[in-house]
């Protein structure tokens, strides 16, 4: 059953525990994701990227995610959401096809004018009674940051500035930097907790944690006592899924020219890699 995204992360949020949001390319991925939120009986919010409606097509893949989770799995509440959302233009694109919960991605700019047109968009969304995410601080990539060790300091989300950003956009939900890096990116050693406890002390809305393929048992637990609700995840998904293809077809002796006999097997490793997220960010069981 397809859901309101912010009304998946208040339950989560009132109820302490995370639930993850997992990005998606294809058929495959997405049948991966739905496949473990039944088995877990998990809700689950699905993800795209600007980049992927470019690939797939936006109508395509938001149609693959809408028919397979009505038509499969109607019983799973299921959010689809744009992730990273770089413009306007790519935002009332996603509006247009029926999504209805976008994250406006202005980090990279200067504070100013993520606020300006965060504010600009919340109130378009609003008016048409779609949820919006916006992201304050920076969670960087692997080609912003390289592989030498960061100066978190110049990512990290400052807890006044989201307080005053927050009231000021009246965005739904806030993506925020304490350390947490995207896809290879390294890490800051440990998140900063004491930060995450301060933003989520001066704010209602959901937090949002990027970046969390490699977030494992412990710093979940600790990410959802400070007010986590929601851990995106799409790394430990293509890895899934691309190791599995690696290993199967280099591991055959008699070739199969079978495609669903390989991304079956990928689907697969998705589907194991997106239950053990749930596992750990306490989706796991929630579906009443
Ligand atoms: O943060 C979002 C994704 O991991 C980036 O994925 O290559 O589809 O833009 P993308
Ligand atoms: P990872 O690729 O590090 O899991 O990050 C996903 C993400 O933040 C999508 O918005
Ligand atoms: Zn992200």
């Amino acid at each position: 059953m397809l859901e309101y995204v912010k009304d998946i992360l208040v339950e989560a949020k009132e109820n302490n525990y995370a639930v993850g949001a997992f990005n998606t390319t294809n058929l495959e991925t997405t049948q991966a994701i739905l496949e473990a939120a039944q088995e877990k009986k998990s809700p689950v919010i699905i993800q795209v990227t600007e980049k992927t409606m470019d690939y797939a097509g936006g109508r395509n893949i938001f149609q693959i995610i809408k028919n397979t989770a009505e038509y499969y799995y109607p019983e799973i509440p299921v959010g689809i959401h744009l992730d990273h959302g770089k413009s306007f233009e790519v935002i009332q694109r996603a509006i247009e096809i029926g999504f209805t919960s976008v994250m406006y991605d202005g980090s990279r700019g200067k504070y100013e004018d993520n606020l300006m047109t965060t504010k600009r968009i919340s109130e378009y969304c609003h008016k048409k009674n779609i949820n919006i995410q916006a992201e304050l601080g920076n969670v960087p990539y692997l080609k912003e940051v390289g592989i030498i060790d960061v100066d978190w300091d110049k990512y990290m989300t400052d807890p006044e500035q989201a307080e005053k950003f927050v009231t000021e956009t009246s965005i739904d939900a806030l993506a925020v930097a304490v350390g947490n890096a995207h896809g290879f990116a390294k890490e800051r050693s440990k998140p900063d907790y004491e930060r995450l406890d301060n933003i989520s002390k001066r704010l209602d809305v959901p937090l949002i944690m990027h970046g969390a393929s490699d977030w494992e048992e412990e710093k979940v637990r600790n990410a959802i006592e400070r007010g986590i609700s929601c851990f995106n995840v799409d790394t430990a998904s293509r890895v899934a899924f691309i190791t599995s293809l690696v290993k199967t077809i280099s591991e055959t002796k008699e070739l199969s020219y079978d495609i669903r006999t390989h991304l079956g097997k990928a689907r697969k490793a998705i589907k194991e890699t997106v239950m053990h997220k749930m596992d750990i960010f306490k989706s796991a069981g929630k579906i009443k």
